[in-house]
């Protein structure tokens, strides 16, 4: 896979993909986490001489069809004020008005393409249409790993068609999850709560392969055992729950935590319980608590587990956060995901 570095930007249009899927409310961005993790590699290309940007990027499932709620009108305004420079707003990348915006771009300028998943061809790979987004355009970067687990015409073809590498986010990404997947440290520790077991099943099985200890926790747990689910030995399952199963209980609050704190590299993802509410709160305060005052390698991700940790204003107190919600789970998985393939074969 290439990056940055590996890629010519100089006088050249480049069309960057990331994920700007961003909670909007009455057209207000609530919050702008995935926006500034996408700068670093926008200033970068916008620091060569005479390159100027277009960004794709998809926002919510409004299903093929222009759906003003879904519209990344919000985003380019933020993303404007973070760059400290204007960003063009591109109603219809595939239209003769985008056309022209894309062709008549400056030197240094920057545009951003509405939702691409207002055209249906984008979640059905159509490969005619990414060659019709890439075609003005000399480079592609796809800095949107925590897209990259789906097979979209904006992830998936346009490495085929265009030279392409990673952004830095990306890069991150892949580097920080692949030492997750082959802990560098021992005893090492994966931490899965949360509620979608048959997402979490072939995470919980592929790291069992190398970790040492896993626990779980969550709404998964509580059917793991209902269900009296088989694993290996080194899973360990909660003694007692709380009233209503929903979180964890006090034995298993206590042999968590000591576990953790004897661990050297831990990854985490999900909530221990229905955090949401503060009577359920408890076992994903301990298991947070102890995991940042541990000294180990610590690494979390799972849009349930970041929001918590940025409710705590924990995100410093990780070496790593992902910004994958079902990308990090598909990548813990083992799986291969068609965005970072797609940069592997890349022309
Ligand atoms: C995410 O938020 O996990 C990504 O943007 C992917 O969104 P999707 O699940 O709608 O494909």
């Amino acid at each position: 896979m290439k990056y940055l570095n590996d890629l010519d930007f100089k006088n050249k249009r480049v069309l960057v993909r990331t994920d700007f899927n961003v909670p909007v409310e009455n057209g207000m961005v609530r919050d702008d986490f995935r926006i500034k993790l996408a700068l670093p590699t926008l200033e970068y290309i916008l620091k060569q001489s005479k390159s100027k940007i277009v960004v794709v990027s998809h926002l919510g499932r409004p299903g093929g069809k222009v759906s003003p709620e879904f519209s990344l009108k919000p985003v380019a305004q933020i993303l404007s004020k973070l760059l400290k420079k204007e960003v063009k707003f591109i109603a219809d990348i595939k239209s003769a008005e985008g056309d022209e915006i894309v062709r008549n771009l400056s030197d240094g300028e920057i545009a951003l393409a509405e939702n691409i998943r207002f055209h249906p061809e984008e979640e059905t790979n159509d490969e005619k249409f990414a060659i019709d987004v890439c075609h003005h355009f000399g480079v592609f970067v796809n800095d949107a790993f925590s897209a990259s687990h789906r097979a979209h015409a904006t992830i998936a073809q346009i490495p085929r068609f265009k030279p392409s590498c990673a952004g830095f986010l990306m890069q991150k990404e892949v580097e920080e999850l692949s030492k997750a997947l082959k802990p560098p440290k021992r005893p090492s520790m994966a931490v899965i709560g949360g509620a979608k077991i048959e997402t979490k099943l072939p995470v919980i099985e592929n790291l069992a392969k190398v970790y040492d200890v896993i626990l779980l926790g969550g709404k998964i747990s509580v059917e793991a055992k209902e269900k009296n689910m088989k694993f290996s030995q080194n899973v360990v399952l909660p003694e007692d729950f709380s009233e209503g199963n929903f979180d964890i209980g006090p034995k298993t609050i206590e042999k968590y935590v000591t576990a953790i704190s004897a661990a050297s590299f831990i990854v985490w993802n999900g909530p221990m319980g229905k955090f949401e509410e503060e009577a359920y709160r408890k076992g994903t305060d301990a298991v947070f608590e102890a995991i940042v005052s541990s000294d180990a390698w610590k690494i979390a991700g799972g849009g349930e587990s970041v929001e918590y940790i940025n409710s705590k204003d924990g995100a410093e107190k990780f070496d790593f956060i992902s910004s994958g919600g079902g990308a990090m789970l598909e990548f813990l998985s083992g799986k291969r995901l068609p965005g970072i393939e797609a940069l592997e074969n890349s022309i």
